[in-house]
Parts: C-alpha cells; structure tokens; sequence
C-alpha cells in the first residue's frame, strides 16, 4: 500500500467509514506529484510555468479556430483547459449553496462540498470503486435502474439483493427494505434512487420518515451501512405529498454506523445530458472534517486514475448558466413543463378502459410511469407498439413497460396513452 494511502486510511481507521471501504478503497489516494507541482508553480512560478501539459500562448490555451469560434462567451481556457481533478471551484461553491437552498435542512449540518463527476454514472462507479467489493451486499429496491447491474454487479461483483419497492397499498415498502437488510452481513450498501427510474415514484414525507427510522434501528443493531442516495431526477416533483427535500438530508447526520452519498448532478436538473457533469456528496453523523477530507482525496484519486479530470467547457457552460439572473424563473418553467405532461399523463391512465390488461404503478414525479403488464408479456408489447403504431417504449423483463413522457409533447399525450391501450386490447384479444 503506498505512504499516503495509509496516511489517509491512519485519519479514518477508527470510524464506521473506514470498515466500509472495499480493498481498492482503502489502497485509494491522490498522487502529489504532477497535480500539487502545478499547483505551487500556479502560485509562486511569476517568470515561466513550464509545469503544465497544455499547449499556452499570452497566458491562454493555444486553440484550432475552426473550434473556437464555435463558442461565443467563454475564454479559451474556460473551453479547452484541464480542469481540476475535483472540478471547478466555483461549480462546486454554487451547486453547494442550490443543494442547501433546495434541501434547507441541511443548513446546519457537516456535508463535504461536492465533487465534480463525468455524469451520475461516473459518481456511481467511483462510489462502487471505493466501497464495493467482491461479494459485498448491495440492495435496491426491485424497480431499479439496469445499469446498476453492470456498476455494483460486472465491474465489482456485488451482490445486488432487491426488494419489493411498494407493498400492497403501493407505498414505499419500508419494511421489506428492513428485513432484507437484516438478512445481510455486518457491512450492507443501500442503493436509493428517488425520483425512481423506472416507476417514477418518490416517497411522501411520512413513508421517507419510515426509511430513515428503519436505517438507523438496523445502523442501532450493528450494521455498517452506506446509503447511496441516487437523486438523478431531483427536483422533479409533481405532487404535494411527496417529500421534496432529499432522503441525504435526513441521512447525512443520523447515526454514526451511517454513512450517506448524495449522487445527483447537472445531466437531468440543468438538461445537459451529453455534457458529463455530476457530483458527489458525502455526510455521516462520525464524519468530522478531517474525514470527509480523506473521503474526497480518495474520490480524487478514483477520478484521476480512471477519466483524470472532468470536462471543462461543460462544467463552465452549467457555471455561468447557473449564475445567470433568469436561471431560476427558467427552470421553474422547464419543471413546469414536464409537470404539465405528468398531469396529462396521469388524466389518460385515471381514464384507462377496464378491459386493458396493464395496471400502472404509482408515479408522482421523474420522467417516467411504468405499466405492470398482465398476461401479453411487455416484450410482446413493445414489439407491438413499435411495429404497428410506430412508438418506442421500453420493456423491463416480460412484465414491465416504461414509457418516458418527458420526452413527449403535451399534445401528443393523450394520443400516446390511447394508443398504448389500443395496442396492449388488441394484443390480448
Ligand atoms: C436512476 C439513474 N441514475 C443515474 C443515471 C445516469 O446519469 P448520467 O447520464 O449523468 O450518467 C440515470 C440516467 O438515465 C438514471 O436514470
């Protein structure tokens, strides 16, 4: 193990983090060298920086124009440099302050700041690099997103347990999580994704209540857990009832034994889905300074080892957008804008004709909904839909079919919806 991996790991041996760490966690640090050098020249070098590996002239990035002139209100280097390995200071600052603003009881609590990630992928794999290993528990609730198959699964061969994500009220199924949990090892990772994708379905303030009661009594029985919340829809909530600040808010101070991971970012919030941005957060009731520094240097080094530094130009595109005066009022607009889809969508299936063989699951929030389909198998369906009427769906094994409304006109919605019902009767005629 190199000297400063066991420096780091000396600062957290004796918390509940540290028994989390997976073997490629605990060997994690972030390199001096090349990175902190520049980082003094940047500082004190005042004659020649002959630090950097970048092509400078007049103190700016050297460009090809044809690439440059494609973007108007950034500086060469806003577009072409590295940026840090943690991600521009200033994102990091404001993405802070709008996590605070929009989950306020974290006002007084102990969060690091947010590190930059290449996408809320990316956040998830560094987390499974850091606490995952080979055989370790990894539960989620039975509706989940497929790629965390490949994440905690392929690359880090978890093994992933679900459970049933509603009971038979259809409200979040705080007690088959508990009861999975117990059956668990000492050592349980709680993977949570809220707004869920595929169902669409975030908890209300009562039924997350129920969650955080239930991890901190198995965090009070012994269990070292790591809770990673996966907020990737955040924001997008389009009823009263559901609890609209974040479960990491809850989490971040709750118990000692709980150790929580706030994974969102700007792909979904800021609708920059090709630009690679998102953050990681960490909070947990033993995690003082010093530790959460360790947890972010260690984070640093998973970033640096695999896509070095995150994209730039994305990162200062979200910053300035983000700083800009109108940037609120032109959210609200856009979360309007999908809300007004949910409420047509949430119309045509209140409508839905009693002879249709799906039922949909409870959704509030997201993207997306997500139909049971009875008897006519999903696949079946899809194939259907896209064959006969030209629509694209996705089947979730035989018997889910997810239907993404926010990438549907308000004025096609209705039509959608009628169609998937025609389609799913004439299938099961
Ligand atoms: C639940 C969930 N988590 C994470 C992601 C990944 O987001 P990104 O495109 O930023 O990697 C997605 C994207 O579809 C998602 O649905």
């Amino acid at each position: 193990m190199d000297k400063l991996a066991a420096e780091l790991n000396a600062v957290i041996e004796n918390k509940p983090v540290y028994r989390l760490l997976s073997d490629l966690g605990r060997r994690m640090y972030f390199p001096k060298g090349i990175i902190s050098q520049s980082a003094e020249a940047r500082k004190d070098a005042y004659k020649y920086n002959a630090t950097i590996g970048m092509a400078m002239e007049d103190g700016q990035t050297m460009f090809i124009p044809s690439m440059r002139k494609l973007v108007n209100g950034l500086s060469a280097s806003e577009m072409f440099a590295y940026a840090p390995t943690a991600g521009l200071p200033e994102l990091r600052q404001i993405w802070m302050m709008e996590m605070i603003r929009k989950n306020p009881s974290l006002v007084k609590k102990k969060v690091s700041m947010p590190i930059i990630t290449s996408g809320l992928t990316h956040g998830l794999s560094i987390v499974s690099d850091l606490f995952v290993g080979e055989n370790d528990d990894v539960i989620t609730p039975n509706m989940f997103w497929g790629n965390y198959k490949l994440i905690f699964n392929v690359l880090h061969k978890a093994k992933v347990d679900t459970f049933a994500l509603f009971d038979d009220n259809y409200h979040f199924n705080a007690d088959a999580m508990e009861e999975t949990i117990k059956k668990m090892g000492k050592k349980v990772v709680i993977l949570l994704n809220f707004p869920n994708n595929p169902t669409g379905y975030s908890p209300s303030t009562a039924e997350q209540q129920q969650i955080v009661q239930a991890l901190v009594r198995q965090a009070d029985s012994g269990k070292d857990m790591l809770v990673i919340c996966d907020d990737s829809y955040f924001g997008l909530f389009f009823e009263d009832i559901i609890e609209h600040q974040s479960i990491f808010a809850s989490l971040c101070d709750a118990h000692d034994n709980i150790t929580a991971v706030k994974i969102d970012g700007a792909t979904k919030e800021e609708l920059v889905w090709g630009f690679r941005t998102g953050f990681i957060t960490y909070g947990g009731k033993a995690l003082d300074d010093a530790a959460l520094s360790v947890l972010e240097k260690k984070t640093m080094g998973s970033i640096r080892s695999t896509v070095s530094t995150c994209s730039t130009i994305s990162q200062n595109i979200i910053l300035k957008g983000m700083r800009s005066i109108t940037y609120h009022q032109e959210k609200a607009a856009v979360v309007a804008k999908i809300k007004g889809r949910y409420m047509q969508v949430k119309k045509a299936v209140q409508a839905m004709p009693a002879d249709v063989p799906l039922v949909a699951m409870p959704f509030n929030s997201g993207y997306f909904m997500t139909f049971v389909v009875k008897k006519i198998g999903a696949e079946n369906l899809r194939k259907y839909l896209l064959e006969h009427y030209g629509i694209g769906t996705i089947s979730i094994g035989d018997k889910f079919l997810r239907v993404a409304f926010s990438s549907v006109d308000i004025n096609n919605i209705h039509d959608l919806f009628g169609t998937i019902f025609k389609a799913a009767r004439e299938l099961g005629r």
